[in-house]
């Protein structure tokens, strides 16, 4: 028996991809693991373009990228402050299914996004059973970075907030990621929240809201009489009838 032969095999290298968009609350296929935990050393951005899932060729949506703390902090960004730590969870992949599920990655998420590693921090009081040892985790991450297409760069948050509501793919529309989002930024952590991610949610509410005022069928009816300078619905209301009382008149003098 020579000295190799005696080697135990090394375990297959472990596998963990981090998530801080969508991946958040729609996993990979073929993990059994899933830690919540943060990243340091980026912001999260809606400014990445997207043209499919939730946005088509002809009118791109618009999803979260990763950028760098230090290339951010030179740019002029409407929302000033962004949090030192970047929430989202970390996957464990099956060592068997690494390729498949990389592959799966680069189909779901094609548009821009290449690949990097970053140290991923479970959060406080995961179950140590859980992790494969104490402190950080190297992680997959995946990242639409300023030198690709799709990056768009500092938005004004209004017009972004419009740009979504209106956006929809085939996946659905575009404020569902937004919103879904902020929904499962909120479920990891009570220090998870986004300040970025919960003005845009508000904002596309309040648009939201006031379209859902605009296209009600008493808005619309009043929407429509104002803009044929007939004034409110109820003095059109009282024009009608006293209009309706000339054609009566009027009639009754033809006939008499
Ligand atoms: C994410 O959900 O974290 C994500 C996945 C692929 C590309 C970019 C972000």
């Amino acid at each position: 028996m020579s000295v190799n032969d005696s080697v135990v095999p090394a375990e297959p290298a472990e596998f963990w991809l981090f998530g801080y968009g969508s991946l958040i609350w729609k996993p990979p296929p073929h993990f059994d693991r899933r830690i919540p935990g943060w990243v340091t050393g980026y912001v999260r951005r809606f400014w990445q373009v997207i043209m499919h899932h939730r946005g088509t060729p002809e009118a791109p949506g618009r999803v979260v990228t990763l950028i760098d703390r230090s290339y951010w902090a030179q740019l002029t960004d409407h929302h000033d402050s962004a949090p030192d730590k970047v929430w989202g969870v970390a996957y464990r992949i099956l060592a068997d299914r690494v390729d498949e599920v990389k592959e799966y990655l680069d189909i779901r998420e094609i548009n821009g996004y290449s690949i990097h590693y970053t140290p991923f921090h479970p959060a406080a009081g995961v179950d140590s059973l859980v992790l494969p040892r104490a402190g950080p985790i190297q992680a997959l991450v995946y990242i639409g970075t300023p030198e690709n297409e799709q990056f768009t760069g500092p938005q004004d948050p209004q017009k972004l907030a419009q740009h979504i509501y209106h956006s929809h793919g085939p996946s659905g529309p575009n404020r569902e990621y937004l919103w879904g989002l902020e929904n499962s930024l909120d479920a990891l952590s009570t220090e998870s929240g986004d300040e970025h991610v919960t003005d845009l949610s508000n904002r596309v509410r309040a648009i939201a809201a006031q379209q859902e005022k605009e296209n009600s069928p008493a808005d619309k009816s009043r929407a429509a009489y104002s803009l044929a300078g007939l004034g409110t619905e109820s003095s059109q209301y009282h024009n009608f009838r006293r209009a309706g009382s000339v054609d009566e008149q009027e009639e009754t003098e033809k006939t008499s």
